[in-house]
């Protein structure tokens, strides 16, 4: 049975119904996962930190020599009328939008001359929301025997469509009955979800694993970084291990599809007393303002 996908794919200048959308097997993103990738969603119809996430984009792309083909100010505009295209065809509701670029056809080979011409792909749906109950109660993950990439292999700070390592501890957390998986590195420290930042809470103080554990520096983690600064939140960055997470009272994770997950359970372990802590609650509340006043400043909108 296929699957109806609500929405549509701007395809090279292109908008085409989901099923229409189609890659050349040559596309050397499908052969190697040579390409790169965003995942944003709209807030009240406007795109959360769309600016950060274009030089993100860029950011990665630069990492793994692919030429964007257009520059910044072309992406947003092309990305801002695709999701009015979206609003027209769906009614105003909020969109989960992925922007891909891969490397393009070519003969099999890793030469880059091989594929002069990227291919700009941007998924635009729904926004599927993790249903209510997790934001209340919080979720269960699983730290997993499976270690994040090492920078020195694939920096995670590098967002590829090379996704399997994180793919992988997923299904490993599931497996084990988790809601997702926490990964350590090879040192043994933790660095993050599998789509996500972690965060935890020790005597009311924000801890969260350093950039050079290895791991993605998350939007929303930064954009958590200047609401606690806003509002006198102590955050430390550093080197934290698993019984870290054991002894902290509070934990939760970020995306920029999830905004903030509580955790209360790691590995069948409860965290502080297994319900959301009230440090994590105030930054869920806090969050929320910081979302309105990014779109409002970003999108030059009246307060
Ligand atoms: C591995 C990984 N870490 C963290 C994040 C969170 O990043 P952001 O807040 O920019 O969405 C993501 C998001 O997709 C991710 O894939």
């Amino acid at each position: 049975m296929t699957q109806k996908i609500k929405g549509f794919i701007y395809l090279n200048g292109k908008i085409l119904e989901m099923k229409q959308a189609k890659i050349p097997v040559l596309d050397h993103g499908f052969l190697y996962g040579d390409s790169v990738y965003e995942t944003l969603r709209t807030y009240n119809g406007y795109p959360l930190q769309l600016k950060d996430h274009i030089d993100r984009l860029f950011r990665s792309a630069k990492s793994i020599h692919l030429p964007p083909p257009k520059n910044k100010k072309q992406f947003k505009a092309i990305i801002l009328k695709t999701i009015q295209a979206y609003f027209k065809k769906f009614k105003k509701e909020d969109v989960y939008i992925r922007i891909i670029i891969s490397r393009g056809f070519g003969d099999i080979g890793f030469d880059l001359h091989l594929c002069p011409s990227p291919n700009l792909i941007i998924i635009m749906k729904k926004v599927s929301v993790i249903p209510q109950k997790h934001y209340q109660n919080g979720v269960h993950l699983i730290l997993v025997p499976r270690i994040r990439n090492n920078p020195k292999a694939l920096d995670p700070n590098i967002k590829s469509g090379n996704y399997l390592n994180n793919l992988l501890a997923y299904l490993e957390a599931k497996r084990k009955g988790g809601f997702d998986a926490i990964m350590l590195n090879a040192q043994g420290h933790l660095t993050e979800g599998t789509r996500s930042n972690l965060f935890l809470v020790h005597k009311n103080k924000l801890y969260t694993p350093h950039l050079k554990s290895g791991l993605l520096k998350g939007l929303t983690r930064s954009l958590i970084f200047e609401t606690c600064k806003k509002h006198k939140i102590p955050l430390i960055e550093k080197t934290l291990k698993p019984k870290d997470l054991f002894l902290a009272q509070e934990a939760f994770t970020c995306s920029s599809l999830q905004a903030i997950l509580p955790v209360v359970r790691v590995s069948h372990k409860k965290i502080g007393k297994g319900k959301p802590g009230p440090l994590t609650k105030k930054l869920m509340h806090t969050f929320q303002n910081a979302i309105e006043d990014s779109i409002r400043r970003e999108h030059c909108l009246d307060s």
